[in-house]
């Protein structure tokens, strides 16, 4: 039996696809804060004109270009890997197949976007990107993506993350890019914060206002901003997984996937794998789609849908989504890129229809399965990655119980090599599970009060 199913370069998929021309319910716009629907135009101090276009596209089907596809070959068509071994291990009828996203140069699902979001930037005259990242990875992706290209990078590290992984730091130091710690002293963003909090951990919503001020302030015109996910455009981009695992399953002989999984921080791996997969489900096929969370970060399992921003600063246009308050700073887990407030409008909506069963788990659960995943597949996986492993986990043993030969997908968004601390940490018993408490999260909403509310648009077919 085949345990790993390769594309060859020109089987890649050429389109990428874009889940809103297909919800049920047509997306609600972002607002501007006068509360009224923002233009295209409005965005353009922030993103490039052709990035600001995917954003608003409703076609269902984007041509990659050429020069994405170039870029993408470096490490794509990414592996399909069947989990024999943790099948084994959970004794489970259920078939295990994972997408091998760590196989990318900085290890994860982030490069998908990264490297054509600085080919667009580039496309468009930009010599310079701005960003945020909360673990590292998507910094280093951003980072790798425009040393490719030739490109100026500089990213805003959430703080609790640049002091537990230096080694992120200096990869994308090798690439050329230039990081700091956030909140730092170089935005009015960033000092505003460390006056009214001088030993905050840091939060991506700081971090994303620190990169968004540093791109609209620069007078040259030749900076934009970049952002790792939430987006439409970033979600867009990661659509190749998923289209790449369909033409893999097919090869596998698979007629049809049961379950699919994936990790959940603003959005973007899950996306990427899933979308394909809401299209079959909003078709008429029977499909169980969990996004995963953390307990003490649970945005899509707790928050309410509303309007709100996308960082702290409220320096980003209104978004409707599921959000914890853009005040929120959240318990400093190692799974980094989990730390967000909100989720992307895309799966909130598609949350909101019922056509996705978000889930949280608490951070234990997840080291033990990435513990057992270590032990038996072979790879160590990011902290993030762990939370789609533990729900994998959970419907193995549920197959098990319910003796059915299951289908489970899930993706593996990235490798934990450089975030052993977190293990270490876990190793060692530090570790502990939180959950939010309702009076913490309560306190954090009230920064929502008096912000439009979307319409809950909800056809109730799922
Ligand atoms: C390996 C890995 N997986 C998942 C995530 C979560 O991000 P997203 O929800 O955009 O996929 C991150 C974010 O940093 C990550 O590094």
């Amino acid at each position: 039996m085949a345990v790993k199913v390769f594309l060859s370069e020109d089987e890649i998929p050429r389109q990428w696809y874009n889940l809103a021309a297909d919800l049920p319910s047509p997306m609600q716009p972002p607002l501007g804060p006068d509360g009224k629907p923002i233009s295209p135009d409005m965005l353009a101090p922030v993103f490039p004109m052709n990035l600001i276009e995917q954003e608003v596209s409703t076609e269902r089907w984007i041509d990659i270009p050429e020069g994405v596809l170039e870029l993408l070959y470096r490490w794509r068509p990414s592996p399909l890997h069947r989990a024999v071994h943790l099948e084994k291990a959970l004794d489970t009828p259920a078939r295990i197949y994972y997408k091998n996203e760590s196989v990318s140069p900085p290890g994860s699902h982030k490069p998908n976007t990264a490297v054509a979001q600085a080919w667009y930037n580039k496309q468009f005259g930009i010599k310079r990107i701005t960003t945020e990242t909360g673990a590292g990875q998507w910094g280093s992706a951003l980072a790798f993506a425009c040393s490719l290209l030739g490109l100026e990078c500089k990213v805003y590290m959430v703080r609790i993350s640049f002091e537990q992984k230096p080694f992120r730091k200096l990869m994308m130091q090798t690439w050329g890019a230039n990081c700091v710690a956030s909140p730092s002293t170089e935005t009015q963003a960033g000092r505003d914060i460390l006056a009214k909090f001088p030993d905050t951990p840091g939060s991506l919503g700081i971090a994303i206002s620190e990169a968004v001020e540093a791109a609209v302030t620069d007078q040259s015109g030749e900076t934009r901003y970049s952002l790792g996910s939430v987006l439409n455009h970033v979600l867009l981009h990661q659509t190749i997984i998923g289209l790449e695992a369909k033409k893999q399953l097919k090869k596998a002989g698979v007629k049809k996937v049961d379950t699919v999984i994936g990790c959940c921080g603003g959005g973007s791996n899950f996306a990427g794998l899933s979308f394909p997969f809401v299209a079959d489900k909003i078709a008429g096929e029977q499909i169980d789609i969990i996004p995963v969370e953390p307990t003490s970060c649970p945005t899509m399992t707790r928050a309410p849908f509303v309007y709100d921003h996308g960082d702290t600063a409220k320096m980003t246009p209104l978004l409707p989504m599921h959000s914890l308050g853009h005040d929120f700073i959240p318990p400093p887990i190692h799974a980094g890129g989990l730390r967000y407030h909100g989720m992307a409008p895309l799966i909130s909506q598609a949350i909101v229809e019922g056509l996705l069963a978000p889930r949280a788990i608490h951070q234990l659960e997840c080291y033990a399965a990435a513990v057992q995943f270590a032990q038996t597949e072979g790879i160590i996986i990011a902290p993030e990655t762990s939370h789609a492993v533990a729900a994998v986990v959970q419907e193995a043993k549920k197959a098990k119980e319910e003796g059915k030969e299951k289908v489970i997908l899930f993706n593996m968004s990235g490798h934990g090599l450089m975030d052993l601390t977190g293990y270490d940490a876990y190793f060692q018993g530090k570790l502990q599970d939180y959950s939010l408490p309702d009076v913490e999260m309560e306190k954090s909403l009230k920064s929502i009060d008096g912000l439009p509310k979307p319409q809950l648009v909800k056809t109730g077919k799922w």
